[in-house]
């Protein structure tokens, strides 16, 4: 019989509506993967899901089971996904994307029940939790997948495999920046991406990090991040502008600027990208990637709906896009659809194997291939950003990374 995993997603917020349950829906009429659950603390999240007019029109005939399925619909029930997974058959799929601060717990109770999973970046916010999670996850014959999907953009894997073609030479000083809109201050962001929790950095800074390991293998040592305390509208208080230096393995240098505040007004949906400045034996390499804009200007007739849309506007085809391709509904595109893809089918591939010995060869394989995020390929990440969290919090002085042997290599 083939395997078709039932998956539940743990969250129904903005990055759920966006990719993850358009991604899923699409596998899900391709036949690969089988019934799809969504659990959320509130239960006028997961209505609001359900009756979403984008992920409707695309999945015209798709539903999922929701949950809670009673109660206030804005009383916390901070335990459901606990209830949910404990209620899945083994060596299923959880998909994890609640706030960063929760990842490590709903993680473990997957993976305590068997679980495959898929999380959304970041894994967790200490380095301490990855090794654990890459233990329990190894001693089970479980995939943890990271969801980082901008390395599933073709311009990231092409600068990659050039990069370790030698095209470039070697990366020395180099800087990136991702500025959300600022409406993001109005979300639901304002609860919990506050000083104590989360910062710019922590919150979308990682994914150039992790980009430029992921192109040039080298490591972060160090890290020096500064943040700009601002009040949310609530009042919170959060590091809604960041600016950080991390030192890498070759002495290179990379600056890192983050913020919940690119103009409303302005065209596309954030503003980002990346230049690095590579060195060869007597002549410089370069890798400039302006992934804000991808070539589109479109200026509509009248004032499109939704936060930060614009009369002009400037839409990247890359991340994620539904298209008509003949019914029914629409076909998701991008890497944000391949990204997720990518994550099921190493879910897919391992949990369709018996033997526990057989799949952890499996695992082993697809963290030495180091395309697809795992807690044992991608600790630096949880180091980076523990050691951000440090620093923001003294005022951005330097703070030193030592990376320490993975569970997995020993
Ligand atoms: N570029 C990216 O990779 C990217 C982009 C956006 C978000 N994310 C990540 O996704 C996660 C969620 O972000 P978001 O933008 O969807 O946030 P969001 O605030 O829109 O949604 C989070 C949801 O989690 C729910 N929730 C909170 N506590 C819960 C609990 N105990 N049990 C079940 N549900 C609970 C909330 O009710 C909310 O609906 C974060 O970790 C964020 O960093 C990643």
């Amino acid at each position: 019989m083939s395997y078709q995993p039932e998956v539940t997603l743990v969250g129904a917020g903005m990055i759920v509506h966006d990719q993850l349950l358009p991604s899923l829906y699409q596998l899900q009429r391709l036949g690969r993967i089988g019934p799809i659950t969504v659990c959320d603390a509130r239960r006028r999240a997961v209505e609001a899901l359900a009756k979403a007019e984008g992920i409707v029109k695309a999945f015209p005939e798709r539903t999922f089971r929701a949950y809670p399925d009673s109660g206030d619909p804005d009383t916390i029930q901070p335990d459901i996904s606990r209830q949910v997974i404990e209620a899945m058959p083994p060596r299923q799929i959880v998909v994890v994307a609640v706030p960063d601060q929760l990842h490590y717990s709903v993680i473990m109770t997957a993976l305590r029940h068997n679980q495959n999973v898929c999380t959304v970046k970041p894994l967790v916010l200490k380095h301490e939790q990855a090794l654990e999670i890459e233990r329990e996850a190894l001693a089970r014959g479980l995939v943890v997948g990271v969801e980082y999907h901008k390395r599933f953009d073709d311009r990231s894997l092409m600068a990659r495999r050039k990069y370790r073609e030698g095209a470039f030479g070697e990366f020395r000083l180099g800087t990136a920046r991702l500025f959300e809109k600022w409406y993001y201050r109005h979300s639901n962001f304002q609860n919990w991406m506050t000083t104590e929790n989360s910062d710019a950095f922590t919150y979308i800074g990682c994914h150039y990090v992790d980009i430029v390991h992921f192109i040039t293998g080298l490591l972060p040592t160090s890290i020096s991040l500064f943040g700009i305390r601002d009040r949310y509208p609530n009042g919170k208080e959060g590091f809604l502008w960041t600016d950080a230096r991390v030192l890498w393995s070759n002495g290179a240098c990379l600056n890192v600027q983050n913020g919940l505040g690119f103009p409303d007004a302005a065209p596309g949906t954030n503003t980002q990208g990346m230049m690095l400045y590579c060195s060869g034996a007597d002549t410089g390499g370069l890798i400039e990637h302006h992934d804000q804009f991808r070539g589109l200007k479109y200026s509509y007739l009248h004032q499109p709906s939704g936060d930060g849309a614009t009369i002009y506007a400037e839409p990247s085809p890359d991340y994620f896009q539904y298209l008509d391709m003949g019914g029914p509904g629409f076909v998701p595109v991008g890497y944000g659809y391949r990204s997720v893809e990518h994550i099921i089918g190493n879910c897919l591939r391992v949990g369709a194997v018996e033997s526990l010995a057989e799949r952890q060869k499996l695992l082993r394989e697809i963290d030495a291939a180091g395309i697809m995020a795992t807690p044992a390929n991608s600790a630096y990440n949880e180091l980076v950003l523990e050691a951000g969290r440090e620093s923001i919090l003294h005022g951005g002085r330097e703070v030193k990374i030592e990376h320490r042997e993975s569970p997995a290599a020993v």
